[in-house]
């Protein structure tokens, strides 16, 4: 069946009037853009009516429209193809896509689609994110703070009591007492000793009293011969920049601390490496921590934020929690060609960022 130029005519005039959806036509004469028709859609959602406009150019109908709203249509006409832009629009109090199309001769139609719903879900969704990264970030530094507050309560108050009870027990020993009694008391020592030597480790592992006492540099050290020497890694620790930059906030500190850690476990569950190198690198405003390794590498995937291949919490909370401080992970790794990883954040908080 032939379709005859008005049958076609037809179809697209129904279209035209039926869709849902605003769409204005428009030709450039004189180097101005000209309204040469709109839809009932668009008589309604812009409110205006179509003998209004026909005839008049975009700005005497839209005199205070953003740019993009013009370009759009001096794009599709000059390259002669599809463009699309997106933004708000203050004459609709919405937030609009327009997708621009040629028509030949010489005209462009636009049709303009309300992204406002979308736009406004997106940004709850990115506010619930950052909510999600603040909670993660605090959730780790209240974490430390109850580990110091249990530690220093194992130290100060079972730690003291222990050693008292150790003395009581030693001085009963040296008192005279003899046979099964003497032996119990010495089997009660020895048990004693034990008990403080365990308390000891407990509270080192709860809140290793390092960082808060020498700082990041030395608490990295004291992890890194606690988890890789055992597992027969060689790694150094190299420090760039200025010392006196070293200083940062005690939440700074934590995060970067707790998140090397993970760091240095990945190194020694997921790598194989023999080597791995501690870079702690200072500037003015930006305290950064790698970990590079020389073991199997990994596939980064090209996700928007380069995360890391698989479904593993670790580098996604790594991640997260440094954003919540205004820091990043990044990753730089490829399959047999060993890992590093990079974490930066800044070394002051901003004001009521995180309470220390
Ligand atoms: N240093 C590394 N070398 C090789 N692969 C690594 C390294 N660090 C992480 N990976 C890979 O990235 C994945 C995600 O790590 P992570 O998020 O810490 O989760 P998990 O350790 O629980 O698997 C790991 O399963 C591993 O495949
Ligand atoms: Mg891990």
């Amino acid at each position: 069946m032939n379709i005859s130029d008005d049958d076609n005519n037809f179809s697209y005039r129904i279209l035209f009037e039926r869709v849902f959806d605003p769409i204005a036509l428009y030709r450039i004469d004189g180097g101005r853009i000209v309204f040469e028709d709109v839809n009932p859609a668009y008589e309604r959602v812009m409110k205006v009516s179509r003998d209004e406009v026909t005839g008049l150019t975009f700005d005497e109908v839209w005199p205070d429209s953003e740019p993009r709203w013009q370009q759009v249509i001096t794009e599709c006409l000059a390259q002669n193809r599809t463009m699309h832009c997106i933004g708000e629009s203050v004459d609709t109090d919405s937030y609009l896509e327009a997708v621009a199309f040629p028509i030949p001769p010489g005209r462009a139609a636009v049709i303009f689609l309300d992204r406002t719903r979308l736009k406004k879900s997106d940004e709850a969704l990115r506010k619930r994110q950052r909510q999600l990264q603040a909670l993660a970030a605090k959730l780790t530094i209240t974490e430390e703070a109850t580990r110091r507050a249990i530690a220093s309560d194992l130290h100060d108050r079972v730690g003291y009591e222990l050693v008292n009870h150790l003395t009581i027990l030693r001085s009963i020993n040296s008192s005279g007492i003899a046979g099964e009694f003497r032996a119990k008391i010495q089997e009660l020592m020895t048990i004693t000793e034990r008990i403080i030597a365990e308390n000891r480790s407990l509270i080192f592992e709860l809140s290793p009293p390092v960082l808060k006492e020498a700082g990041l540099t030395p608490a990295l050290e004291e992890l890194a011969e606690n988890i890789l020497t055992p597992a027969g890694v060689h790694w150094q620790i190299i420090t760039k920049g200025n010392p006196d930059d070293l200083e940062a906030d005690d939440s700074v500190c934590v995060i970067l601390y707790r998140s090397a850690r993970e760091l240095l476990i990945n190194a020694v569950k997921h790598s194989g490496a023999s080597e791995v190198s501690i870079i702690i690198n200072t500037k003015p405003e930006l305290l950064t921590v790698a970990v590079e390794d020389n073991g199997k590498g990994f596939g980064v995937s090209d996700s928007e934020d380069g995360s890391a291949e698989g479904n593993g919490f670790g580098l996604f909370s790594v991640r997260e929690r440094l954003r919540a401080l205004g820091g990043e992970l990044r990753i730089v790794s490829e399959p047999n060609k060993g890992a590093m990883l990079i974490m930066s954040c800044p070394r002051k908080l901003k004001y009521g960022e995180f309470t220390q």
